[in-house]
């Protein structure tokens, strides 16, 4: 193998290994839920929101509840011990599911990006998510998806 062609064997293999670093690496930071449906309501454990570092209990600032017979996911954000914000992954633009990353969601489609309350914060879309009611009952979180 010639230099010119070595070093192009190995640039790709590192462009590779950085791609699949960063993939991991988001993938890490986002809980998916498959959330049980009960009539109307996708219940969702406040357990989910809770995770272990270094011996002390702390709380994921979201997740994103998942079932089968939901076109879109539900990203569930906690505010507090007793608000939490559930937002319909939809773009109001033109419908793409979106993309959650911390704080924020982000539509791949033409860039639209929202708040962790639904407004928002960068166009072309106009509307906020849709958002539902939430019901605490005995450590599950109702989602009223009516
Ligand atoms: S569909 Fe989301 S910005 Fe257009």
């Amino acid at each position: 193998m010639d230099r010119t062609k070595f070093l192009k064997t190995c640039g790709i293999g590192c462009l590779g290994m950085i791609g699949a670093a960063t993939v991991l690496e988001s993938c890490a930071g986002t809980k998916y839920i498959s959330g049980t449906l009960s009539g109307s309501f996708l219940q969702v454990p406040v357990d989910s929101f809770v995770f272990i570092k270094k011996e002390e209990i702390r709380f994921r600032k979201y997740v994103v509840a998942q079932h089968e017979e939901l076109a879109y996911p539900i990203s569930v954000y906690r505010h507090s011990e007793t608000e939490y914000v559930a937002l319909l992954m939809k773009c109001t633009h033109q419908g793409t599911e979106l993309q959650v990353f911390g704080d924020r969601l982000e539509c791949p489609a033409h860039g639209s990006k929202f708040s962790n309350t639904g407004a928002v914060s960068n166009g072309p879309a106009d509307t906020p998510l849709r958002t539902f009611p939430i019901v605490i009952d005995n450590k599950i979180l109702k989602i009223n998806l009516a």
